[in-house]
């Protein structure tokens, strides 16, 4: 339950302003655990209750990670006989007024928008939703009054919410948006101890924007977390290891990676072993060859006894169909399709290397030179979007598909 008590000096600005004082346009942006969906849940509660007559509508990336991020604390604090909630309509009643909850992610939601007149909106994780979804939203907050809370953590400055919204001083100026910047000591409630806890969780690019809450680039080298003289490791460095997975690129022009992954007894994400063929380079191989390479691979690597070991799973790129069906044939037991988000495999990655908790074997030279030369795309970055170029990236792949598909057993050790 919500203690709406202890709010911060930043929570208090805005709470103590009357919705009529409000702009049209609200947002609450800045670091993670920083209070900005606690202090909004609080002035939407006001607004719900003061608001021009119409439909509201609460939007978040989809209706399930709207429930995580902010419907569970709302009923909580409402209790449970003053609301009504059906999640499958996304049909929400609380204080007998009618909210209509819609993920901007989900299907046919942007359609939903359409011809609808909204008196306003609670939009959360707003710089997730697609610019075509913002601006259907905009239009359709047109019953007098009508007003948009939205909270959000930096990404790009050249993202639209940035560049057009948050820092756009005519708007700014005009009264149209206005912006209240959290930071970690926003929020009172939290400890000494956890602040220093996530502050360590986080590194490079996701520090800086998570953490400190800025809206800086993605840019240059990924991987500047990666450190040659301390995560280059050799036989003698190695430890006892407790899991083995491997990791499947696959690519018939482009190169075929696989990269044996582990878990030391230091609970630190090691890189054991890479097989690199390019068909490009050198000869192309069907699915075929590639099946019986892997499954050599497989049964040829060793711990550090020398004994054989077996891999748990071995996650393959989800694109992959023809080769993961030509592996099931073959009978290769474990093959899983990987999970395959670019952007949240590469922060944990980064994150991994952040904590001191990434090592890769001196012998995997294809990843060593791929993780030194792996970088964000500076064209896609001036659109708002945090894409690194597709060049160079196949052990990577490879090694992102293990660790984000067994990130349950990394987030202790990030
Ligand atoms: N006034 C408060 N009373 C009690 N708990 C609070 C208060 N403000 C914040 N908290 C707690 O601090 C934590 C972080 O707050 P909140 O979830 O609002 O942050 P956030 O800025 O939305 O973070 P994120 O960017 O990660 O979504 C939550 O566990 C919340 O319950
Ligand atoms: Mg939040």
């Amino acid at each position: 339950m919500i203690n709406f008590e202890v709010f911060g000096k930043k929570s208090r600005e805005f709470l103590n302003t009357p919705i009529s004082k409000d702009a049209r346009i609200n947002i609450l942006e800045g670091s993670v655990r920083s209070s900005k969906t606690v202090t909004m849940l609080a002035k939407w509660l006001d607004y719900i209750g003061n608001a021009p007559p119409g439909l509201l509508l609460m939007t978040g990336v989809s209706k399930e990670t709207l429930y995580d991020n902010v419907l569970f604390d709302l009923f909580d604090t409402v209790g449970a006989s003053h609301y009504k909630y059906n999640h499958n309509s996304g049909e929400l009643i609380i204080f007998g007024r009618r909210i209509k909850i819609i993920g901007a992610k989900d299907e046919g939601s942007e359609k939903y928008l359409r011809g609808k007149t909204i008196a306003g909106c609670y939009s959360d994780e707003i710089s997730l939703m697609p610019k075509n979804f913002f601006m259907q939203l905009l239009n359709r907050l047109s019953v007098e009054g009508a007003k948009l809370y939205a909270t959000t953590n930096p990404d790009s400055p050249y993202h639209y919410l940035y560049s057009e919204y948050i820092n756009d001083p005519e708007k700014l100026k005009s009264g149209m948006v206005k912006v209240y910047h959290f930071i970690l000591e926003d929020n009172p409630s939290l400890s000494h101890e956890y602040v220093e806890f996530i502050k360590k969780a986080y590194s490079g690019l996701w520090y800086k924007r998570n953490i400190l809450g800025l809206w800086v680039m993605a840019e240059g080298i990924i991987f500047d977390q990666f450190n040659d003289d301390t995560m280059k490791v050799n036989d003698a460095m190695l430890p006892e290891f407790v899991r083995y997975w491997v990791g499947v690129d696959y690519g018939t022009s482009n190169a075929t990676t696989f990269m044996l992954c582990a878990m030391g007894a230091d609970r630190k994400f090691y890189v054991l072993n890479e097989y690199y063929h390019s068909g490009r380079d050198s000869l192309q191989k069907s699915p075929a060859q590639y099946s019986k390479e892997l499954i050599k691979f497989v049964a040829s690597q060793k711990n550090v006894h020398l004994l054989p070991i077996k891999p748990e799973r071995i996650y393959i790129d989800p694109s992959a169909e023809s080769f993961i069906v030509q592996l099931y044939e073959d009978g290769l037991k474990g093959v899983t399709q990987a999970d395959n988000a670019v952007k949240n495999g590469i922060e944990l990655l980064t994150n991994l290397m952040g904590a001191n908790n990434f090592r890769v074997h001196e012998r995997c030279t294809h990843l060593l030179t791929e993780l030194s030369s792996y970088i964000w795309d500076s064209k896609a970055q001036k659109l708002g979007e945090d894409k690194p170029i597709k060049e160079n990236d196949h052990t990577i792949d490879a090694i992102r598909y293990v660790g984000y598909s067994t990130r349950s057993i990394w987030a202790r050790y990030i």
